[in-house]
């Protein structure tokens, strides 16, 4: 990916998205962090998933979804027919943000307010790679999104809108799936992966 952002003077070479995301001072979640991490797939994919921020996995390599939760959205996935390298996968909010717990770094959910400020990221590449579908995954993508994260299992398996008209199928994040207890997480990984396999086939 290497879209063209802007063009100050003659001078200045045009800076590429990864740069241009990679200093970003936006909100403070850029000091603990070790590098923003950018969306990876094709600029022409017509699905574009998007879920809450890297975690501790990502943060250190710089991908989206590599860790537990990317493999678990992997192996669903791989069930459902949806071939995560032809979509854009991407996230809410660029940086890992967490508390230190020893030598562990755990979890903490983005801001309103962090959501608000990373939303001109996810706009620039939802500009770019123009899907024609957007799945988002758990409540921080479906606010970025719609304006509104409320309700989120009863709004799952809907198709909403982006402000600017683009659809936005709901499912829940695979990290929920995580932290299920053993009986009740099979119901719901069916339902995600009812969720990606009518992802796949709409934008077969
Ligand atoms: N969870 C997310 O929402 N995104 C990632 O990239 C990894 C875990």
């Amino acid at each position: 990916a290497g879209a063209i952002l802007a063009r100050r003077d003659t001078q200045t070479p045009p800076q590429s998205f990864e740069t241009a995301l990679s200093a970003c001072r936006r909100c403070p979640l850029w000091e603990n962090a070790t590098q923003a991490v950018p969306g990876e797939g094709p600029d022409d994919a017509p699905l574009m998933i998007v879920g809450e921020q890297p975690g501790d996995m990502e943060d250190l390599a710089g991908r989206p979804f590599v860790g537990p939760a990317g493999q678990l959205f992997d192996k669903v996935a791989a069930r459902a027919g949806l071939a995560r390298e032809r979509a854009y996968i991407t996230n809410a909010v660029k940086h890992f943000k967490f508390t230190p717990r020893g030598k562990r770094r755990l979890h903490q959910a983005p801001s309103a307010g962090e959501i608000a400020h990373c939303r001109w990221w996810l706009d620039l590449e939802r500009e770019r790679v123009r899907p024609r579908l957007i799945l988002a995954m758990g409540a921080t993508a479906l606010d970025s999104l719609t304006g509104d994260r409320r309700g989120l299992l009863k709004r799952r398996g809907g198709i909403e809108e982006t402000a600017d008209g683009t659809p936005v199928l709901i499912t829940l994040h695979p990290s929920y799936l995580l932290r299920l207890p053993s009986e009740t997480r099979p119901q719901a990984e069916a339902l995600i992966e009812a969720d990606l396999r009518r992802a796949a086939e709409l934008t077969a």
